[in-house]
């Protein structure tokens, strides 16, 4: 699990960072913490936008999570280049949006991953994790429904050390 310099580093990257990053970051802590993995991991989400900054997570994220047992704090954040370019092991990010915007940000493409390229069971690469924000609750379950199976597949690869930045 531990790189050389100790924890992997692992940011969740969305648009607004209140709806799909935190969702994954508390799905992942909460399934890293079940697996007694979470003391080798570093983990955080952070926005490609501004909008949201200070904010808690949007409130259909908190109550989706709430129904599945799982916990979130979080207060939203944009990403700051000059802080978290070098910081990262891995930046995972949910659609080809969040892809290229976090390229152009400058960060190191062979750092950058899709989320759902963790997911086992999907064959095609370059399925994304739809934005919820402007749809219904139902959307924000179809998207925990997509954060578990890839997180547990992100926790298998880096248990196995084969995923991400400096081995
Ligand atoms: P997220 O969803 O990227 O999953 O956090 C969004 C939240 C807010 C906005 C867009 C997407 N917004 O435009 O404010």
């Amino acid at each position: 699990m531990t790189s050389k310099g100790g924890k992997r580093r692992v940011l969740f990257v969305c648009l607004g960072n209140i709806c799909r990053s935190p969702m994954a970051e508390a799905v992942f802590i909460d399934l890293a913490h079940k697996r007694g993995l979470l003391d080798g991991l570093e983990v955080d989400s952070a926005g490609t936008g501004h909008w949201h900054e200070g904010d808690g997570a949007d409130p259909r994220t908190v109550e989706t999570l709430r129904r599945r047992g799982v916990k979130i704090t979080h207060v939203a954040r944009q990403i700051k280049p000059h802080v978290d370019l070098h910081a990262w092991d891995l930046v995972i990010v949910m659609d080809e949006m969040n892809h290229r915007d976090v390229v152009k940000l400058g960060f190191d493409r062979s750092k950058v991953r899709l989320m759902r390229s963790f997911d086992p069971s999907l064959s095609q690469p370059g399925a994304i994790v739809p934005d919820p924000y402007t749809g219904t609750e139902r959307d924000f379950d179809a998207v925990f429904d997509m954060l578990v199976p890839a997180c547990e597949g992100l926790l298998n690869e880096l248990s196995a050390g084969n995923s991400g930045g400096a081995e």
